[in-house]
C-alpha cells in the first residue's frame, strides 16, 4: 500500500505540521539552502547549530566516497580498530584543552551525554563512593533526549509526561543564572551525594546564555570540595563556535569530560563523542586488573564518518575558520547591540558566532521567522521565544548585517500586530 505522511517530524505537533505546507529543503551551498519551491535562503541558524563549514562541500563528499570504496567501516570493539577512527581520536586529543585526552565515539549528542553521565557514575563507584549518584544540571539546560538527557533536562516540556519524577531518579536542577542559589541547592541536597555536574558552557536551546560571571569558577570550587566531576556539554560549542576549539578552552573550565557532536562533522554525517581527562580515564588504563567501561555502539568510530570528520577539521584549519569566527564576533556584537532597545526586544545575548534575541512579551518569534523567511533569511525560534543566530563560519560580515537588520525590519512589521 502506498503511504503518505508516514514521517513523524521531530519536536512537532503533527496535526499542525500536516495541516500546513511543509518546507522541504532540497539543496545546500555555502551559507545558503534552497527549498523545493526554489527559494534560496541564508542559513542564519547553521541548521541545528551544525553547518559550521557550510553546506555542499565537494571535498567532504569525496572523502566519504573514497572511504566507502576502501572500507565503509569496521567496528572498534575489543582489539579491532579502523584507521580513520584512530587518526580522528588522536587529532581530537590534540585539540582538547587538557593533556592526555582519551576520546570515546558515539553517534550523536544525546548518546554522548548518556555515556558521559554513566561514566561519571561508574567513576564514582570505582572510587569507592557508592553514595555519589546525583547528576546536577541547570534550569533551561538541554542535554538531548535519551533517558539520561531527558532526566537532567532543565526544559520541562522535554522532561515532563513520563510519570512521576525523572526517568533516572538521581537528578538535581539548579538555577542557571544565580550561582548563590545554585550553591544553596547543592548544599541542601548534600554535595557528597553528587556524582557530576553537567552544563553547556553557553546554554544553547535554553536561550543562548553565556556563562554568568563567576558561575563556573564557583562550580569548580564546589566540585573540588565535594569530589564531583564537571562535564562540559559542548555539543553546540566544540570545534569552533566560540572561535576556540572548545568553549572549555575559552572559559578555562578544566572539565573532566567534554561531550561533542554536531561541529565535529559540520553535520555531513552523524557523529558524537566524549573527550575524557586523565582524572577519569587513568583508572581504566592502568594495570592488568584495570576495570572495563562497557561502552560501545555499533557505529562508534564508524570509518566513513571519521574520514568525513577528519576532512572537516582539515578544512577548519586550512581556512582558519576559528580566526574567522573571532573576526566576525565583534560584527555580530555591534549589530545585536543596536537591537537591544527595540521595543520588540527584551534582551540580546552574544558570544562567538552565537547570538540570541530574547523577544518581548507578546511578540511571536514564529511570526518574525516567517517574515524573515519571506525575505530570504532562515532563522530559528527557540522554545522560550528567543531567536537563534548561529550561521556557518564562512558567513561574511555583510551577511551578518543582513541577518540582524532583517530581524529589526521583521520586528518593525510584527511588533504591535
Ligand atoms: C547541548 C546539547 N547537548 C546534547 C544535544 C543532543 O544532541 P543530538 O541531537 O545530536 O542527540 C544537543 C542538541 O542540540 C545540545 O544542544
Amino acid at each position: 500500500m502506498p503511504q503518505t505522511n508516514a514521517l513523524w517530524s521531530a519536536q512537532a505537533h503533527m496535526p499542525t505540521v500536516l495541516s500546513n505546507p511543509q518546507t522541504v529543503i532540497v539543496k545546500g551551498d555555502g551559507a545558503y539552502i534552497t527549498t523545493a519551491d526554489g527559494d534560496r535562503l541564508l542559513d542564519a541558524a547553521g541548521g541545528l547549530w551544525y553547518a559550521n563549514i557550510g553546506h555542499g562541500r565537494d571535498e567532504i563528499a569525496q572523502a566519504a566516497a573514497e572511504q566507502i570504496r576502501t572500507l565503509e567501516t569496521w567496528h572498534i570493539f575489543g582489539r579491532y580498530v579502523n584507521e580513520p577512527a584512530l587518526e580522528l581520536a588522536n587529532k581530537i586529543a590534540t585539540l582538547a584543552p587538557f593533556d592526555d585526552a582519551k576520546v570515546i565515539f558515539t553517534s550523536g549528542g544525546s548518546d554522548s551525554v548518556d555515556l558521559a553521565l554513566k561514566l561519571a557514575r561508574r567513576h564514582q563507584q570505582l572510587q569507592g563512593q557508592p553514595e555519589k549518584l546525583t547528576v546536577v544540571s541547570r534550569q533551561d539546560g538541554y542535554h538531548g533526549l535519551h533517558a539520561y538527557g531527558t532526566s537532567v533536562a532543565g526544559l520541562s516540556f522535554n522532561s515532563d509526561g513520563f510519570g512521576p519524577g525523572t526517568l533516572i531518579p538521581e537528578t538535581l536542577l539548579v538555577d542557571q543564572w544565580d550561582i548563590d542559589a545554585a550553591e544553596r541547592t547543592i548544599r541542601e541536597h548534600g554535595g557528597e551525594k553528587i556524582a557530576a555536574f553537567i552544563a553547556e558552557p553557553v546554554m544553547g536551546v535554553g536561550g543562548l546564555v553565556p556563562p554568568p560571571a563567576g558561575y563556573f569558577e564557583r562550580i569548580k570550587e564546589l566540585a573540588k570540595e565535594f569530589g564531583f566531576l564537571v562535564i562540559a556539554d559542548e555539543v553546540v560549542t566544540a570545534f569552533g563556535r566560540l572561535g576556540t576549539w572548545t568553549a572549555s578552552e575559552r572559559f578555562n573550565l578544566e572539565p573532566d569530560m567534554i561531550t561533542f557532536a554536531k561541529g565535529i562533522t559540520s553535520g555531513y554525517l552523524p557523529l558524537g563523542g566524549v573527550i575524557v581527562a586523565p582524572s577519569v580515564s587513568s583508572q581504566f588504563y592502568a594495570g592488568n586488573d584495570a576495570p572495563i567501561f562497557h561502552q560501545g555502539l555499533t557505529y562508534s568510530g564508524h570509518a566513513t564518518v571519521a574520514a568525513v570528520a577528519l576532512k572537516n577539521l582539515e578544512i577548519i584549519e586550512r581556512e582558519n575558520l576559528l580566526g574567522r569566527v573571532r573576526e566576525l564576533e565583534p560584527v555580530l556584537v555591534e549589530e545585536l547591540e543596536q537591537l537591544r532597545h527595540h521595543p520588540g526586544v527584551k534582551d540580546v545575548r552574544h558570544i562567538g558566532l552565537m547570538g540570541g534575541v530574547d523577544l518581548a512579551d507578546g511578540v511571536s518569534g514564529l511570526d518574525v521567522v516567517a517574515v524573515l523567511e519571506g525575505r530570504g533569511v532562515h532563522l530559528r525560534n527557540l522554545p522560550n521565544n528567543i531567536l537563534q543566530i548561529s550561521p556557518p563560519f564562512i558567513v561574511t560580515a555583510e551577511e551578518i548585517r543582513t541577518i540582524v537588520r532583517g530581524i529589526r525590519d521583521a520586528l518593525d512589521t510584527v511588533h504591535g500586530r
